[in-house]
């Protein structure tokens, strides 16, 4: 068995009524979480998941195995290419097993137009008003957030729990002045030829990596992102997962959880000190300062390397980059991703950090080559790692879930609701400003 075709739903339990009951169809059910039947010579599937772009319909795309399997070859090779060239694809990737216990594993590619007619009432307009700007909203912000868009802008939003699709953001944006974005919104030169009016994309980011900026520059469109407002935020969070990387917290949490602690132990959970190690930060920038300064209450040493040697309020060396691979304890990345950034971290990289090191991520996921840092966390070149972002964000490769010196968070630098409402008014205020023709108060270009 290697071919199967899945489905997202927001409805498992409708799923299984309507096949099992009503259509009479021999269904498995796999951890509670997918439910596998088989029809003609093909398996199908559905996951509950609460971003379900498909929900109560399935589109049998093939006859056969045969054919499943070669479609699902040829997606294969084109989700090995560079994630920018998948642009047009969203790659869902499930596991189960079959009823003999054996893995199933498969990735299916559903094209974003392919889901569209499913769900028509994704964007609304919330507040009809010709007389304001027009804004388009990508995903709903923190209540306290909108009413200052609302006040301003005729806000048209994507009330959905999921992403817009390519075709969506690519309609929507035609008639808007005015974009309020994610990161995850790949906002590029064939997108803003489709929006004469545009003239300002506020990202809901401090990172801008989503967004062209040359074309938007040649485009006379403002780009800005939230700077400043998440920094200790994120900092936060980059302790957070020092710590639970350190100090094995997830392993330990999970088997206390389990009901197997039996007492103290000497030998129980052994994991590294965290308290005066060498702390080498990689982008000593407002988070990387942020995530150094709180390393002086831990009576740590703090190393790093930047283009130009930073002014500092706390003691930090300045060293090569080299030097810094070599040297620390816990790497903590804290750069942009741009052209220079990306997998910075490699083979070599990895090869010349300590075996007890352990690796920080909370900036981007392709800073890090990472199918080379899987590679090194299985075979224990380095001791743990701890990310909130990955390479080709939201698909996880599932060698790295399967290990257990690694935490997996989902990108929740930024996630208290005191930041996000932050953020949420300084891109209101981005927005508001550009199209109102005052300065900005965090304009990149
Ligand atoms: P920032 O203040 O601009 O800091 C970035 C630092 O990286 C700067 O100091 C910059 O140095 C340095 N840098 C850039 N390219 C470099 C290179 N090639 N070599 C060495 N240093 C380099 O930005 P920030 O606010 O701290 O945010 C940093 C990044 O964190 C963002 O871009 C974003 O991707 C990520 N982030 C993630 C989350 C999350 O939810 N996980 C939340 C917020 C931010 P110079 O000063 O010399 O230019
Ligand atoms: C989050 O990753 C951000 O860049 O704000
Ligand atoms: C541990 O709880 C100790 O007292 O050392």
């Amino acid at each position: 068995m290697s071919g199967i075709v899945f489905f997202k739903t927001r409805n498992l339990p409708l799923m299984r009524e309507f096949y099992h009951h009503k259509l009479g169809m021999k269904l498995w059910l796999d951890q509670r979480k997918c439910l596998i039947f088989s029809y003609r010579e093909m398996l199908i599937g559905f996951c509950q998941a609460e971003t379900a772009e498909l929900t109560g319909t399935i589109t049998l795309l093939y006859n056969s195995q045969l054919e499943v399997n070669h479609v699902y070859e040829r997606q294969r090779d084109i989700a090995t290419t560079e994630p920018k060239l998948n642009s047009a694809f969203k790659i869902y990737h499930f596991w189960a097993k079959d009823p003999e216990g054996r893995d199933l594993e498969f990735q299916y590619f559903l094209r974003p137009e392919e889901t569209e007619e499913l769900d028509h009432r994704t964007v609304e307009i919330l507040n009809p008003d010709p007389a304001k700007p027009k804004l388009l909203l990508t995903r709903m912000l923190p209540d306290r957030s909108m009413q200052e868009l609302l006040d301003y802008f005729e806000v048209s939003a994507n009330t959905s729990q999921r992403d817009l699709t390519r075709r969506e953001l690519m309609m929507e944006i035609s008639n808007k002045e005015a974009l309020i974005c994610l990161l995850g919104d790949k906002i590029d030169a064939e997108l803003m030829d489709g929006a004469p009016k545009l003239r300002v994309i506020s990202n809901y980011a401090v990172g801008y990596n989503n967004i062209d900026l040359r074309a938007a520059k040649v485009r006379n469109i403002a780009v800005c992102n939230t700077p400043g407002v998440l920094t200790e935020t994120t900092a936060d969070l980059a302790w957070a997962l020092i710590m639970t990387t350190t100090r094995r917290i997830n392993e330990s949490e999970k088997f206390t959880r389990e009901g197997k602690f039996r007492g103290w132990e000497p030998l129980l959970f052994l994991g590294q000190d965290v308290h005066h190690k060498t702390l080498g930060i990689l982008g000593m920038g407002r988070i990387g300062q942020a995530v150094a300064r709180r390393a002086v209450g831990f009576g740590m040493k703090i190393i790093y390397h930047a283009r130009v040697a930073k002014e500092l309020d706390f003691a930090a060396e300045l060293v090569d980059f080299e030097t810094m691979l070599k040297e620390s304890d816990i790497l903590s990345l804290h750069l942009p991703l741009t052209d220079e950034t990306r997998h910075l971290i490699g083979e070599r990289e990895l090869h010349l950090m300590k075996k007890s090191a352990v690796l920080i991520n909370t900036a981007r996921g392709a800073i890090v080559d990472e199918p080379v840092l899987i590679r090194a966390l299985q075979e224990r070149w380095i001791y743990a790692a701890g990310f909130d972002v990955y390479e080709r964000e939201p698909y996880i490769p599932r060698e790295l879930m399967e290990l257990s010196n690694v935490v997996l968070l989902p990108h929740i630098g930024s996630a208290s609701l005191e930041t996000r409402e932050a953020m949420g008014h300084l891109a209101a205020r981005n927005a508001i400003a550009i199209v109102s023709g005052t300065q900005a108060p965090a304009r990149v270009i």
